[in-house]
Formats: structure tokens, sequence, C-alpha cells
């Protein structure tokens, strides 16, 4: 099968038994909050949001929350040994352990899924502080990563009940970035089909993309991948599994230093993607980079854009088209020790597909930085 894309019939398509409003926040399990929290906001243009740790009488556990427009990300350490933080980081080392929706009903989102064979994560619970309640409920997906469904139209607090508002002195300025556009898992060997009827049975998804082995590969290694969306395609998860090749393939690499299924990246999106890209790469970020050869054909292989070439050529930034627009994307190298988690910073023009032309020219970037790292 190869790529297939007819969003808006798709999406309605997609049952509509659990309406979701967005994302609404991201939870990265790490070792240090308070400094994971400094890269987030010096590096990649995030804000000071909400507090909770010692002085909000939390004894458990630190969380740091960072904003940048509508991407909310929670990175959360424990504070003592031997907790389920404390096991997840040590097993999988920095990685996300929350995908959290935003809903209108958190209990019937919670009964819907168990109802359709979901995992039980959290039953639904009821947060309350001065400022209104919060329900809150969840539902395991792939290895250790669950889904919160989070209903807060009750209410005003800053975040959550047992969150401040975090004040600093130190907020650099926005990279631009603006949302969440897609996040990708990554599943075992034979299993992206149990993770795509997860997704249509139990949350309600269609899948709108599918590629194969023969879509994505290069001489030594492949993977497989399919799109799941939501009804109102604002929430899109790809799940890939890694296909068979002569050597170890980067979802293979990513499995085993993970130490099995999990968030493989974060896709961001920008209004402009060579500035927020620029501002990256001026703080430090830094990106896989194609052959420049790439950029010799481009407008052979995507006709004509509004960008002019060689500020794109010099950030590396890629360009797709498919057949609604064009989409212009780049990726961070690994934001962890580990190579598992990075970063996508992604432009739409129009084009609501996932650059799947770009990647034979990304899998092979990437083939290059296993190979540096000896576990191609
Ligand atoms: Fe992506």
């Amino acid at each position: 099968m190869s790529s297939t894309i007819e969003l808006p019939k798709l999406y309605e398509q997609a049952a509509d038994f659990m309406p979701l409003l967005g994302t609404d926040y991201i939870e990265i399990y790490v070792s240090n909050a308070l400094q994971a929290a400094y890269f987030y906001k010096a590096a990649l243009g995030f804000s000071s949001f909400a507090y909770s740790g010692l002085s909000t009488g939390n004894t458990e556990k630190e969380s740091y929350v960072v904003i940048q427009d509508k991407i909310r990300i929670v990175l959360t350490s424990p504070l003592k040994s031997g907790t389920a933080i404390g096991k997840h980081i040590d097993k999988h080392g920095d990685g996300v352990k929350t995908v959290a929706l935003w809903v209108d009903d958190a209990t019937k989102s919670y009964e819907e899924a168990m109802k359709r064979g979901g995992r039980s994560f959290m039953e639904p619970t009821v947060l309350e502080d001065a400022s209104g309640k919060v329900v809150q409920s969840g539902i395991y997906t792939y290895g250790e990563t669950v889904h919160m469904f989070i209903e807060r139209k009750a209410y005003s607090g800053v975040f959550l009940p047992g969150f401040e508002k975090w004040e600093s002195h130190f907020n650099p300025p926005s990279v631009g970035l603006k949302y969440v556009d897609h996040m990708v898992g990554n599943v075992e060997l034979g299993a992206m089909n149990t993770w795509v009827k997860f997704y249509e049975e139990v949350m309600g998804f269609t899948q709108i993309i599918s590629f194969d082995d023969k879509d994505i590969s290069t001489e030594y290694t492949a993977l497989m991948s399919k799109v799941m969306s939501n009804g109102n395609g604002r929430i899109k998860f790809p799940i890939n599994e890694p296909a068979d090749g002569k050597k170890k393939s980067q979802i293979e690499e990513y499995l085993d230093f993970y130490e099995g299924p999990g968030v493989q990246h974060i896709a961001v999106a920008t209004d402009n993607i060579i500035e927020t890209v620029t501002e990256l790469t001026n703080r430090g970020i830094q990106f896989l980079r194609v052959p420049t050869t790439y950029y010799d054909t481009l407008t052979d292989r995507v006709g004509e854009i509004d960008e002019d070439i060689e500020p794109l050529k010099e950030l590396g930034i890629l360009v797709d088209r498919d057949d609604e627009g064009y989409l212009l994307q780049i990726f961070t190298k690994p934001i962890e020790p580990r190579p598992t988690l990075f970063f996508e910073i992604i432009q739409r023009k129009g084009a609501t597909s996932f650059g799947q032309g770009n990647f034979k020219a990304l899998f092979e970037a990437i083939e290059r930085e296993q190979a540096l790292r000896g576990t191609l």
C-alpha cells in the first residue's frame, strides 16, 4: 500500500464518541526538571508558566510547566528514590510519559475508552482548589505512555489544582512555535497494526495515511508508518514500526535505547520556519542535515514556492508537496543522552501530509548519525 490522502472525507468518518478539543499538555519525565526547564526556555523559546513542588506542598515530585503559544510542556522529576517516575527515568531515560488531551467530559471519555477495551491508567478523579475543579482520567497507549483526558471547563486557575504560577525574571523571547502539529510513536516490529486498531476502536480515530518499506527505505534499513487522526483533525498520531533491513533501523535503535515503545518526536508548528530555525540555531539547537545536493533539484520536485532556496539550504530546511499545497520541515537531533526523543519544526502551506517525499533523504541523514554512534 502506498500513501493516500483524502483528509476531509476521512475526518468525517472518524467516530465522535470521544470529541477531543486539542492537545492539553505533554508531560516529560526528566532527571532534573529545573535544568530541563532552563533548556526549554533558553534554547526552545518557552516561557515560565506554572510550578508544583516542595513550596506548593508536593513532597513527591517537582514539575515545571513551560508554555509557548498553545504548547504546554510539563517537566517532572521525583523528589525521592523508589518512585514510579524514578523507575520510568531509569528504564527509558528522559522521555514523554503523558500526551494529555483536552476534553469536555473526562468521565465520559474514560468510560467510552474502557468500554472499547482501553487499559486504565487513572479513573476519573476530581482535583479542586480555590479556582475551581478539574476532572482528569487516563488510559495507557503503547509502552508505558499514557493519554490523560483533561476536563477544565469549571477551572480558572493557572494550570491545574496543585500548581501555582511560576514567576521568573528569565523568559527569553519566543522562537515562534505555535501548536503541536503531530506526535509520533515508535512501536515494536509487528505491533503497528495493534496500535492502529487501538486508536480506531478505543479512541475513534481514522487512519489517514500509510507508508510501507517500499516508500521509506535505504540500502540498509526501512520503516513502516501509519498516521491516525481524530475526528476534527486536530490530533494526529503517526505510528512507526521497524521493517526488515540489512542493518538496524532507526526505529530499532530507538526501541533498544528507550527499552520499549514510546514517543519518538513532537512536531511543533511555526508560521515562519526560516525565522524560527535561524533563532533556534543561534540558541544552540542542532538539526539533522541532508546533503546540499538535496537543494539542486528542489524546484523540480516541489514546484514554485514562496521562500528563497538559499536560506532553506543554509539552514537545512526540507520541502515537500502534496495535492493540497506544500510544507517545510526540519528535525532536531535527539535532545537527551539516548538517541530517542527529538523535535520536528513544521510550517504548513496548504499541505496536510507529513513530508513522505523527504523521508528517504532524512532516513539517510539519520543513518549517517547512527553510523557515527556505532549503532547502525
Ligand atoms: Fe513528523
